[in-house]
């Protein structure tokens, strides 16, 4: 006994940043970021916090659920931008929704959503838990360096989150990690420490990518076999392959080694940009509340990001 969804939501700061909006203060275009990355736009905030969108999100999932926040158990977020190193985001949310559960965040850069739904099918086969609320929430907005047109372009803020009760649906997973530092690192404060002698980083995004590039259509390629594999199906059983949206290349490279047909690979970074670890429960919600998820489908999630990380998992879509 796992998991399966009852409830889904999203939120996005009301702030569009268009490809022009950039090129005012980059060298960029509209055309170089449209054609290399797939971006069109992305929301980014102004005034919002990390817990003011995750929030929102929460609350959506939780209303599409309806359920009461008391209902929970449990409350998990993927996070690398949270407002404070403590308390946790969970923490911060948990008091916001007014809920009385456990709350913890983990930090696995992009692939944190799924790392949580394997964290939290955990609480649920041993019986401890039998609602949870999994959220990705991120502001990478302030994870970046403005001046560098290289990753600021790609990157934008949200957060996407799902309500999991006791079922049936979490169906097959993988999470795995090849820890590298020189590939995509994010620098944390330097601190005053007197008596700390190294030299000072700046805390912004660095990214290698095309290493990153590689990295991501081998993982996801190959987790996605594994992962089809290990649900004891074949690739044309699949209805949805939800990747994280990083590139929309990415994407389209992956589907050119696997066999699922290319139609089944959705996507939404036109409009978002890179969310981070919010990418897959925001898309999710889309296609949920658009009512593309049929009963029974089964679903592919995969993402691939800084550690370096990659996960992947097959859900058994359940409409309620
Ligand atoms: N506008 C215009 N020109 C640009 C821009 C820009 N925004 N950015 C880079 N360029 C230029 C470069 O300077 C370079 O110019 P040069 O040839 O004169 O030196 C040229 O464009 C080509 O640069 P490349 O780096 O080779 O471009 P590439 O096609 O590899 O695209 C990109 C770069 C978009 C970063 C791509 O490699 C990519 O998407 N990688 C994966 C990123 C990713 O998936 N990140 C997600 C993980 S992040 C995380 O987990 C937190």
């Amino acid at each position: 006994m796992n998991f399966e969804v009852i409830g889904t939501g999203h939120y996005a700061p009301e702030n569009v940043v268009t490809n022009d909006d950039l090129a005012k203060f980059l060298d960029t275009s509209d055309e170089w970021i449209s054609t290399r990355v797939g971006v069109k736009e992305r929301r980014i905030c102004t005034t919002e916090t990390t817990a003011d969108l995750a929030y929102q999100a929460a609350m959506n999932a939780i209303t599409m659920a309806d359920i009461s926040p008391q209902e929970l158990d449990l409350i998990l977020c993927a996070t690398i931008s949270a407002d404070d190193v403590s308390p946790s985001l969970a923490c911060t949310l948990q008091k916001r929704i007014g809920a009385d559960c456990p709350a913890m965040d983990i930090n696995a850069a992009c692939s944190g959503f799924i790392y949580m739904l394997e964290t939290a099918a955990g609480f649920f086969e041993r019986g401890t838990v039998k609602k949870a609320l999994v959220i990705g929430a991120e502001r990478m907005s302030r994870l970046l360096n403005w001046n560098d047109r290289s990753t600021c372009v790609i990157f934008g803020d949200g957060a996407g989150a799902m309500v999991l009760s006791t079922g049936n649906s979490y169906l097959s997973s993988k999470v795995f990690a090849k820890g590298n530092t020189d590939v995509i690192r994010i620098p944390q404060m330097h601190g005053m420490s007197p008596f700390y002698k190294n030299e000072a980083e700046e805390p912004y995004l660095l990214m290698n990518g095309q290493e990153t590039f590689k990295f991501a259509v081998n993982a996801m390629t190959k987790d996605v076999q594994e992962v089809v594999e290990k649900a004891g199906l074949q690739e044309e059983d699949i209805a949805f392959v939800v990747p994280h949206q990083a590139n929309l290349r990415i994407i389209d490279s992956a589907k050119r080694k696997l066999s699922i047909a290319p139609e089944r690979f959705c996507s939404n970074i036109e409009r978002y940009g890179n969310t981070s670890a919010a990418s897959i429960p925001i898309l999710v919600d889309e296609l949920n509340r658009d009512g593309k998820l049929k009963d029974k489908d089964k679903v592919v999630l995969c993402s691939f990001g800084g550690g370096l990380s990659s996960a992947a998992c097959v859900l058994e879509w359940k409409v309620r």
